[in-house]
């Protein structure tokens, strides 16, 4: 049974025309979509597009992100421009006690380069930082993900170090840039 989703209205606004919204069912049908239209070419910087086969595929796995989204573990929004889902942009762990949060996301490929990320990423970190459930914001991504480090660097986080061999993808395991931004409630 899909449990009660307090969640639905849960929404980020980024600008009149950009929001954040709370994963919810509402969205599986176009997120499945949007994945399937996307997925060789997210293939080559993300792991699990291959695993998605089925709508119900996307289905299960929006439900425990659900899950992990009501007991704050983890968070999940889609992206929607216009009315339309454009990309994910999530917690993909949170530490409570460490108040950090892991940061993922992807864009449809024909929605890059129109800072869409960039505008999205720094209203979700306000949001988070001002509710004081976050202080530290970490970017993990392969040394190699160009556009990735790029988002990273011009949102204002910071190379911390360099994890060897510490993220597993078509078969090999690359070097992972680890990046974060901290900000304390109220310091900026
Ligand atoms: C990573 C990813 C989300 C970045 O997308 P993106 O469109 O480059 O990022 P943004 O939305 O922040 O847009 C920034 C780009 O738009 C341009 N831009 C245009 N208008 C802009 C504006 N008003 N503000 C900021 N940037 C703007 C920037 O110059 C920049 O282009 P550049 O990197 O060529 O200089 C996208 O490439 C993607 O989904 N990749 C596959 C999945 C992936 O790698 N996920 C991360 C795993 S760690």
């Amino acid at each position: 049974m899909i449990p009660e989703n307090p969640l639905q209205d849960e929404m980020i606004e980024v600008s009149p025309e950009l929001k954040l919204k709370a994963a919810d069912d509402i969205f599986v049908s176009e997120l499945h979509q949007l994945i399937l239209k996307n997925r060789q070419w997210l293939q080559h910087s993300l792991n699990w597009p291959q695993f998605v086969g089925s709508e119900e595929d996307t289905r299960q796995n929006m439900l425990s992100n659900r899950l992990l989204h009501q007991r704050g573990y983890a968070k999940m929004f889609l992206i929607v421009k216009s009315e339309e889902v454009v990309g994910v942009l999530s917690f993909n762990a949170i530490e409570p006690l460490n108040k950090t949060g892991y940061i993922g996301y992807w864009l449809d490929e024909s929605h890059q380069g129109q800072g869409i990320l960039a505008a999205c990423l720094e209203a979700f970190i306000r949001y988070y930082s001002q509710q004081g459930e976050v202080r530290r914001f970490v970017i993990k991504c392969r040394v190699e993900n160009q556009s990735s480090n790029r988002v990273a660097l011009r949102n204002g986080f910071v190379l911390e170090g360099c994890l060897r061999q510490a993220e597993f993808l078509n078969g090999h395991y690359h070097d992972q840039n680890i990046y974060a931004r901290i900000i304390d409630e109220g310091s900026e």
